[in-house]
């Protein structure tokens, strides 16, 4: 507690937890919106009655044959298929003035009424229409993947701060398990609501994570961050289960006011202010975010996840069937993640991610390799079925490497390592960078694993990588590795204000013993302050304060 009463070193802490766990944690649901929306366009535009409505015919009988057909020219499929990725884009950058101006609460609820109109659209027969709604459910969803981490991070209790984030992960690889279940069920259906019932179950889902924001406390942090003191104890109040003017509530509201204070006297908040290497090390967290989230698609996850059913098929796989494997891969995602959330106030959250980069990158570098050796199709047309069966199941450890570490840690620690004064503009110029590359890996694998097809009509100029790709995506994750030991700090169990601190007065390397002696020390701005304040008493009648805890400040 702030160096406060219950002197808990900061962060929220509660007389009962259970509904600090409700409040933070319910706000998750926002991931079902990331990965069903997300999850589903794949399915849809391979319906039948999707194309029927939006496809083309193909006269010469040799495109859509499995579809009447009806097929979608590539231009029109990247538009559909990527301009999500702008309209998520654009959203995450416009996430820092909702969160800033509107609030994280209100934010959210506002998010998920543009997600809706989005939605909406989508269900109209118009091409235009379409597109414009996928644009607009984007933007939706791009303004709920940063919001929601960071209502999160700033409402969860400190010492279970990387469950409840971690929780938003869950959410995300559920979201896409539903979306594979709804489309399986309705696309044998030879009517509009084949494609309709997949998009309208959004409505579901923005009406929950919408009305039940509503009922939640606003983020304590922002009330304070906006001057709102009274309303920021009473938000605290509910989030801790305590009286508004409890002294516990006091010490809270005071450590994050004195935080807030010191950040300000050093630094103006402005986007400028986020690159600055100031005393905060503004410009250090802010790269850091962004180049996190950019490693976190430079996994190659979404490799398989995008990609993985049309890959295993070139790659000659037919049993298990590469749809199967899909479900299997999104199965494994989900279970392993339910594992990675319990590990990352265990663990830590660098440990986790060192680990994690290092098995990603072992499997990556074993499928490469089995790949273009063994894994090969004979020149009589025979396949290796144990080398493909060694294959399968390297995309599974992989998968499951990745969902107990990158996955989820990628998003705590992108929602705790800014501080109060540019944590919107520093979350949501991350979040914007995850979504850059998520569109840029999606749009350049076509041309670095497919085979080349130049010189045939319509033919395109190709890497030809195949299954070689993996040895990039292995070399990625080593970059991952490197990139975790420099320049990611160990923040498990400190309050968001401790980790303040922490980057004021540690490197990165020793951040893990530092942290220890932080919460030893019980260490917070409030201490600071008291030793200050000791430290001019003594000055002035030459005698030591009393009551002044001995810290490593
Ligand atoms: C990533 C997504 C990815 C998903 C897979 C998220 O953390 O940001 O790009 O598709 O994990 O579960």
């Amino acid at each position: 507690m702030a160096g406060g009463p219950s002197g808990n070193g900061g962060g929220i802490s509660t007389a009962s937890t259970a509904w600090a766990i409700v409040m933070s944690a319910f706000a998750a649901f926002g991931g079902i919106l990331f990965g069903y929306d997300t999850g589903t366009i794949g399915g849809v535009i391979a319906m039948q009655d999707w194309l029927d409505v939006f496809g083309t015919f193909d006269s010469t009988g040799q495109l859509g044959q499995s579809t009447k057909g009806m097929y979608l020219p590539t231009k029109d499929k990247s538009l559909v298929v990527s301009i999500l990725s702008a309209g998520t884009f654009f959203g995450a950058l416009l996430a820092n003035p909702m969160a800033d101006y509107v609030g994280r609460k209100r934010g959210i609820v506002a998010s998920c009424v543009v997600f809706s109109l989005g939605v909406g659209l989508q269900l109209d027969t118009q091409w235009a229409t379409f597109v414009v709604g996928r644009v607009i459910a984007g933007l939706g969803v791009g303004l709920v993947s940063c919001l929601v981490p960071m209502y999160q991070s700033e409402c969860a209790p400190k010492n279970i701060r990387g469950l409840i984030v971690g929780l938003y992960q869950l959410a995300i690889t559920i979201g896409a398990l539903l979306a594979a279940v709804v489309l399986n069920a309705t696309k044998a259906e030879q009517s509009h609501s084949a494609w309709r019932t997949p998009i309208a179950v959004q409505f579901a889902w923005a009406f929950i994570l919408g009305g039940g924001m509503l009922l939640l406390p606003e983020s304590p942090r922002y009330l304070l961050h906006k001057g709102h003191v009274d309303r920021a104890r009473r938000a605290m109040g509910r989030l801790t289960s305590r009286p508004a003017d409890s002294v516990e509530v006091e010490a809270e509201c005071t450590e994050i006011t004195l935080a807030l204070e010191d950040e300000k006297a050093h630094g103006s908040g402005s986007y400028a202010d986020c690159f600055k290497n100031n005393r905060s090390k503004n410009g250090l967290r802010t790269w850091t975010g962004i180049a996190l989230q950019a490693w976190q698609q430079l996994t190659g996850i979404n490799f398989i996840f995008y990609f993985g059913t049309s890959f295993f098929q070139q790659a000659g796989i037919t049993s298990p069937s590469p749809f199967i494997i899909t479900i299997i891969a999104d199965v494994v995602n989900t279970a392993m993640t339910i594992i990675g959330v319990n590990l990352i106030d265990k663990v830590g959250r660098r440990r986790l991610l060192l680990i994690g980069a290092t098995g990603m990158m072992v499997c990556e570098y074993i499928i490469a390799i089995v790949g273009v050796t063994a894994g090969q199709t004979a020149s009589d047309g025979s396949v290796n079925l144990t080398a493909q069966r060694v294959l399968i199941a390297f995309v599974c450890v992989y998968i499951a490497f990745f969902a107990t570490s990158w996955g989820p840690v990628a998003w705590v620690i992108t929602g705790e390592i800014f501080p109060l004064n540019i944590r919107a503009k520093g979350m949501s110029l991350s979040v914007a960078s995850n979504w850059l590359w998520n569109f840029a890996i999606g749009y350049a694998t076509p041309y670095l694993v497919d085979s080349s097809t130049k010189g045939e009509p319509n033919g395109v100029a190709t890497a030809n990588l195949h299954v070689k790709v993996f040895f990039i995506w292995g070399s990625t994750c080593l970059g991952c590795l490197v990139f975790t030991y420099f320049f990611i700090p160990e923040t498990k169990g400190l309050s968001l204000e401790q980790i303040d601190l922490l980057y004021k007065e540690s490197s990165i390397r020793n951040s893990e013993k530092h942290r220890r002696q932080m919460i030893a020390a019980n260490e917070t701005y409030a201490h600071h302050e008291k030793v200050t304040a000791s430290h001019d008493e003594s000055s002035d009648d030459g005698k030591p304060a009393d009551n002044v805890p001995n810290t490593n400040v």
